[in-house]
């Protein structure tokens, strides 16, 4: 018999466009889901474009207005990969239009935004989640798992960075395609919205929530030519932040993030040290978790690498065979999958609720790097 569909609107064909089509493409063939997800349209202002990527992807129809894919009744799912001032208005019209949506981090531009992202969604009864990807490398997943399962004890610390070196040229302009980033009134803010969302997300779900933040940021290039405009304009954006945390759980933490780390491209690590066990990890080697347990005999006790590919780690029994590694986009191919499954009323997270916390906790930081004060961060 076959499955009901799941026919998916999909807003933007982008980097996240093309890793969340791989991933709705993917999941059926090596998860058993109990609907078939189907690309049903891509939504993209571009025709030409919009159409070349249906093409290469497989979707069966294209929209050039995504107020016009939300009107459909073909759709069930909108999936939002448009930068982040897109967010607010596609959502909640998706939520009042009944359909799920799934949408990409951070879910608002600010906790005001994603508050009312919250509220339509849940006013809607509909189906949601965000898309904090770095929870579901096998990897992180099973650092989840030791964590719950006290492996750790109680934990005193929390370290994470995520490094980048792509906008050190000063002549790089703001704004407009690829470039959106750099512009605060797109992004809403710079590497703490980018990056730092995704470290927070992780922290939280792995270490319980943050209760208060301090923070600095720096820009460091002060203007830029905006593509749009043809203009220089000052940059609005933190190039660079870290912040110092405190968990409810006790445990202290330190947050970095930069785009100005010569060297780095994509960095993201984290550490965290427990009363009986630390464990660290690295998105540049991505399936391996770092663990060090005190409880080891004494002669041999020392940081063992684990290769988290075996069929008993998380969401490898669904791969090849034991030893050999998946990668990022699998990442993806994880939340598609859970996300169909949690329709059954389990609803997987992290959801829009859950990526609201993370967005209180970045205004926090960005406040205080303001301020100059401890912040309260929930
Ligand atoms: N989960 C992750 O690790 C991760 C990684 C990268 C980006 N993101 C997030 O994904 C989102 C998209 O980022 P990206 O890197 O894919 O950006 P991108 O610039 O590569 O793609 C953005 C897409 O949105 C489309 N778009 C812009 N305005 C539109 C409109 N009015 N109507 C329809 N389409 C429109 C663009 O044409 C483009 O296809 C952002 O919110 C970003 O923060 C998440």
């Amino acid at each position: 018999m076959s499955k009901p569909k799941l026919r998916i609107g999909m807003v933007g064909y982008g980097f996240m466009g093309r890793t969340h089509s791989n991933a709705f493409l993917t999941a059926p063939r090596f998860f058993d889901l109990p609907r078939q997800p189907e690309l049903t349209a891509i939504c993209a202002r571009n025709r030409d474009r919009a159409e070349a990527f249906a093409s290469n992807w497989g979707y069966g129809s294209v929209e050039t207005d995504w107020r016009a894919l939300v009107a459909r009744d073909d759709i069930d799912l909108i999936d939002i990969a448009a930068p982040n001032n897109m967010h607010l208005e596609i959502a909640v019209a998706a939520a009042k239009a009944g359909k799920m949506v799934m949408c990409e981090k951070p879910l608002g531009r600010n906790s005001a935004e994603s508050q009312q992202m919250v509220e339509a969604v849940e006013k809607a009864g509909v189906p949601n989640m965000v898309w904090y990807n770095y929870r579901r490398i096998p990897a992180v997943t099973l650092a989840k798992a030791l964590i719950d399962d006290g492996q750790l004890g109680r934990i005193f610390h929390y370290r994470a960075k995520f490094l980048q070196d792509w906008t050190i040229a000063s002549d790089l302009p703001q704004g407009g395609e690829g470039l959106w980033r750099l512009d605060k009134d797109v992004a809403g803010s710079g590497v703490t919205g980018d990056l730092l969302a995704h470290c927070i997300d992780t922290a939280m779900w792995l270490n319980g929530g943050i209760d208060t933040v301090t923070a600095m940021t720096e820009t460091f290039i002060k203007e830029r030519e905006h593509t749009l405009t043809g203009k220089v304009e000052p940059v609005g954006i933190d190039d660079a932040c870290a912040f110092l945390a405190r968990f409810s759980n006790g445990s202290l933490a330190t947050f970095e993030s930069t785009r100005y780390a010569r060297g780095h491209k994509a960095q993201y690590t984290l550490e965290i040290n427990g009363e009986h066990a630390s464990i660290s990890w690295d998105l540049h080697d991505l399936h391996r978790l770092e663990y060090f347990d005190h409880r080891d005999q004494g002669t041999t006790r020392g940081w063992k690498s684990i290769h988290v590919t075996d069929g008993d780690h998380p969401y490898m029994d669904k791969w090849w065979v034991p030893g050999l590694s998946i990668g990022y986009d699998e990442s993806f191919t994880h939340q598609a999958a859970d996300f169909i499954m949690g329709l059954d009323g389990t609803a997987a997270a992290p959801t829009f609720a859950d990526a609201l916390k993370t967005d209180m906790v970045t205004d926090a930081v960005l406040k205080s790097a303001q301020t100059g004060q401890w912040e309260t961060a929930h």
